[in-house]
Protein backbone atom coordinates (compact mmCIF):
# COMPACT_ATOMS: atom_id res chain seq x y z
CA UNK A 1 0.00 0.00 0.00
CA UNK A 2 1.53 3.31 -0.58
CA UNK A 3 0.09 6.71 1.07
CA UNK A 4 -2.42 7.34 -1.45
CA UNK A 5 -3.58 4.54 -1.07
CA UNK A 6 -4.32 4.44 2.27
CA UNK A 7 -5.36 8.04 2.10
CA UNK A 8 -8.64 6.87 -0.38
CA UNK A 9 -8.54 3.45 2.58
CA UNK A 10 -8.89 5.51 5.44
CA UNK A 11 -11.52 8.39 3.51
CA UNK A 12 -13.70 5.12 3.00
CA UNK A 13 -13.32 3.12 6.01
CA UNK A 14 -16.54 2.17 8.08
CA UNK A 15 -15.15 0.02 10.48
CA UNK A 16 -16.69 2.21 13.07
CA UNK A 17 -19.26 5.21 13.98
CA UNK A 18 -16.81 7.51 13.53
CA UNK A 19 -16.75 8.58 10.19
CA UNK A 20 -19.89 9.94 10.57
CA UNK A 21 -19.52 12.53 12.49
CA UNK A 22 -15.89 13.42 11.00
CA UNK A 23 -15.18 16.10 9.05
CA UNK A 24 -11.70 16.19 7.12
CA UNK A 25 -9.44 13.25 7.44
CA UNK A 26 -6.32 14.32 9.30
CA UNK A 27 -3.36 12.79 7.85
CA UNK A 28 -0.08 13.58 7.75
CA UNK A 29 2.25 14.69 4.93
CA UNK A 30 3.94 11.58 4.00
CA UNK A 31 7.39 11.86 3.97
CA UNK A 32 9.54 8.50 3.77
CA UNK A 33 13.03 9.87 4.25
CA UNK A 34 11.69 11.27 8.24
CA UNK A 35 13.73 8.36 10.46
CA UNK A 36 11.13 9.34 13.44
CA UNK A 37 7.46 8.88 13.80
CA UNK A 38 5.35 10.54 16.20
CA UNK A 39 2.29 8.53 17.51
CA UNK A 40 -0.39 10.54 18.62
CA UNK A 41 -3.65 9.81 20.30
CA UNK A 42 -6.93 11.25 17.40
CA UNK A 43 -7.55 14.87 15.77
CA UNK A 44 -9.08 17.55 18.05
CA UNK A 45 -11.66 19.96 16.89
CA UNK A 46 -8.90 22.24 15.44
CA UNK A 47 -7.17 18.83 13.68
CA UNK A 48 -10.81 17.76 12.47
CA UNK A 49 -12.59 20.85 10.92
CA UNK A 50 -9.69 23.48 10.89
CA UNK A 51 -6.86 22.15 9.59
CA UNK A 52 -6.75 18.62 8.46
CA UNK A 53 -3.31 17.65 10.00
CA UNK A 54 -2.51 16.51 13.41
CA UNK A 55 -1.41 18.64 16.57
CA UNK A 56 -2.77 22.03 14.99
CA UNK A 57 -4.81 23.09 17.98
CA UNK A 58 -3.64 23.85 21.50
CA UNK A 59 -1.81 20.06 22.10
CA UNK A 60 0.16 21.47 18.46
CA UNK A 61 0.88 24.35 20.23
CA UNK A 62 2.80 22.69 23.46
CA UNK A 63 3.93 19.93 21.36
CA UNK A 64 5.72 22.92 19.05
CA UNK A 65 7.09 24.47 22.39
CA UNK A 66 8.34 21.09 23.43
CA UNK A 67 10.19 19.41 19.93
CA UNK A 68 11.79 23.71 19.65
CA UNK A 69 12.90 23.21 23.52
CA UNK A 70 15.25 20.23 22.61
CA UNK A 71 16.12 21.89 19.27
CA UNK A 72 14.06 19.05 16.98
CA UNK A 73 12.60 20.44 13.83
CA UNK A 74 8.51 19.27 12.54
CA UNK A 75 10.31 18.34 9.45
CA UNK A 76 11.97 15.36 10.66
CA UNK A 77 9.06 13.76 11.85
CA UNK A 78 6.02 12.39 10.61
CA UNK A 79 2.95 12.38 12.76
CA UNK A 80 0.53 9.59 12.64
CA UNK A 81 -2.73 9.47 15.05
CA UNK A 82 -3.54 6.43 16.46
CA UNK A 83 -7.37 7.07 15.60
CA UNK A 84 -8.09 8.84 12.79
CA UNK A 85 -11.24 10.37 13.53
CA UNK A 86 -12.04 13.07 15.99
CA UNK A 87 -13.83 11.22 18.63
CA UNK A 88 -16.53 13.20 19.78
CA UNK A 89 -19.27 13.95 22.01
CA UNK A 90 -22.30 16.25 21.62
CA UNK A 91 -22.58 19.45 23.91
CA UNK A 92 -23.82 22.93 23.20
CA UNK A 93 -20.61 24.41 24.28
CA UNK A 94 -18.49 22.46 21.94
CA UNK A 95 -16.38 25.20 20.14
CA UNK A 96 -16.34 23.02 17.28
CA UNK A 97 -18.92 21.98 15.80
CA UNK A 98 -21.49 21.44 18.77
CA UNK A 99 -18.87 18.88 20.16
CA UNK A 100 -16.14 18.43 22.17
CA UNK A 101 -13.48 15.85 22.15
CA UNK A 102 -13.80 12.33 23.94
CA UNK A 103 -11.06 9.64 24.67
CA UNK A 104 -11.78 7.15 22.06
CA UNK A 105 -12.96 3.67 23.22
CA UNK A 106 -10.85 0.63 23.18
CA UNK A 107 -12.80 -0.90 20.19
CA UNK A 108 -12.19 2.23 18.16
CA UNK A 109 -8.31 2.20 19.18
CA UNK A 110 -7.98 -1.42 18.32
CA UNK A 111 -9.91 -1.11 14.94
CA UNK A 112 -8.26 2.32 13.98
CA UNK A 113 -5.29 0.52 14.94
CA UNK A 114 -4.97 -1.13 11.76
CA UNK A 115 -4.60 1.93 9.54
CA UNK A 116 -1.71 3.51 12.28
CA UNK A 117 -0.03 -0.09 11.24
CA UNK A 118 0.01 0.71 7.11
CA UNK A 119 1.65 4.01 8.26
CA UNK A 120 4.29 2.98 9.83
CA UNK A 121 4.85 0.37 7.38
CA UNK A 122 4.69 3.26 4.68
CA UNK A 123 7.40 5.56 6.63
CA UNK A 124 9.46 2.82 7.75
CA UNK A 125 11.07 5.07 10.84
CA UNK A 126 13.77 4.18 12.78
CA UNK A 127 12.24 5.28 15.97
CA UNK A 128 8.61 6.17 17.35
CA UNK A 129 7.84 8.06 20.08
CA UNK A 130 4.40 7.31 21.63
CA UNK A 131 2.76 10.62 23.16
CA UNK A 132 0.66 9.31 25.93
CA UNK A 133 -1.41 6.52 27.20
CA UNK A 134 -3.44 5.28 23.89
CA UNK A 135 -0.69 4.84 21.72
CA UNK A 136 1.28 3.30 24.36
CA UNK A 137 -1.83 0.54 24.81
CA UNK A 138 -1.36 -0.65 21.12
CA UNK A 139 2.50 -1.09 21.85
CA UNK A 140 2.37 -2.93 24.45
CA UNK A 141 -1.20 -4.45 23.65
CA UNK A 142 -2.67 -3.89 26.98
CA UNK A 143 -4.06 -0.71 29.49
CA UNK A 144 -0.35 0.30 30.29
CA UNK A 145 0.15 2.90 33.32
CA UNK A 146 1.54 5.97 31.46
CA UNK A 147 3.53 7.02 34.92
CA UNK A 148 5.57 3.93 35.08
CA UNK A 149 6.67 4.14 31.20
CA UNK A 150 7.18 8.14 30.91
CA UNK A 151 10.75 8.70 30.15
CA UNK A 152 11.77 5.71 29.34
CA UNK A 153 12.12 3.24 26.20
CA UNK A 154 10.93 0.43 25.34
CA UNK A 155 11.36 -2.39 22.31
CA UNK A 156 8.20 -3.00 20.23
CA UNK A 157 8.82 -6.57 19.74
CA UNK A 158 5.79 -6.75 16.77
CA UNK A 159 7.52 -3.95 14.56
CA UNK A 160 11.03 -4.64 15.92
CA UNK A 161 10.73 -0.77 16.97
CA UNK A 162 12.56 1.48 19.42
CA UNK A 163 9.40 3.33 21.30
CA UNK A 164 10.31 6.27 23.53
CA UNK A 165 7.42 6.94 25.88
CA UNK A 166 5.85 10.76 26.72
CA UNK A 167 3.60 12.26 28.75
CA UNK A 168 0.78 13.39 25.50
CA UNK A 169 1.28 17.34 25.23
CA UNK A 170 -1.93 18.03 26.10
CA UNK A 171 -1.41 17.01 29.92
CA UNK A 172 0.35 19.65 30.85
CA UNK A 173 -2.66 22.05 29.96
CA UNK A 174 -4.63 19.80 32.47
CA UNK A 175 -1.95 19.66 35.06
CA UNK A 176 0.78 22.10 34.84
CA UNK A 177 2.85 20.62 37.62
CA UNK A 178 3.72 17.65 34.52
CA UNK A 179 5.58 20.42 33.11
CA UNK A 180 9.07 20.03 34.71
CA UNK A 181 8.64 15.67 34.15
CA UNK A 182 7.69 16.64 30.98
CA UNK A 183 11.26 18.80 30.26
CA UNK A 184 13.01 16.13 32.04
CA UNK A 185 11.85 13.43 29.72
CA UNK A 186 12.52 15.15 26.72
CA UNK A 187 16.44 15.57 27.61
CA UNK A 188 15.82 11.79 28.29
CA UNK A 189 14.19 12.06 24.86
CA UNK A 190 17.28 13.84 22.85
CA UNK A 191 19.54 11.19 24.55
CA UNK A 192 17.27 8.01 23.30
CA UNK A 193 17.68 10.05 19.57
CA UNK A 194 21.52 10.25 19.37
CA UNK A 195 21.36 6.48 21.20
CA UNK A 196 19.66 5.22 17.50
CA UNK A 197 21.92 7.04 15.08
CA UNK A 198 19.57 10.15 14.48
CA UNK A 199 22.04 13.03 14.66
CA UNK A 200 21.19 16.54 13.02
CA UNK A 201 17.45 16.72 14.38
N1 LIG B 1 -4.31 16.47 17.86
C1 LIG B 1 -3.91 15.35 17.23
O1 LIG B 1 -3.82 15.31 16.01
N2 LIG B 1 -3.62 14.28 17.98
C2 LIG B 1 -3.69 14.28 19.29
O2 LIG B 1 -3.37 13.28 19.91
C3 LIG B 1 -4.13 15.47 19.92
C4 LIG B 1 -4.44 16.54 19.18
Amino acid sequence: MNFETLRKSVAECRMCELYKTRNALVLDDCDEKVDIFLMGEAPGGHEDTVSGKPFTGDAGKNLRDFLRSIGLSRNKLYIGNTVKCRPVKPSPRGRYKQYTNRRPTRQEIKLCSKWLFKELEIIGPKVAVALGGVPLSIVTGKNTPLKDFHGKEIFWQEKKLPVFVLYHPAAVTYNPRLKETYHRDLEKLKEFLTKHDIGNI
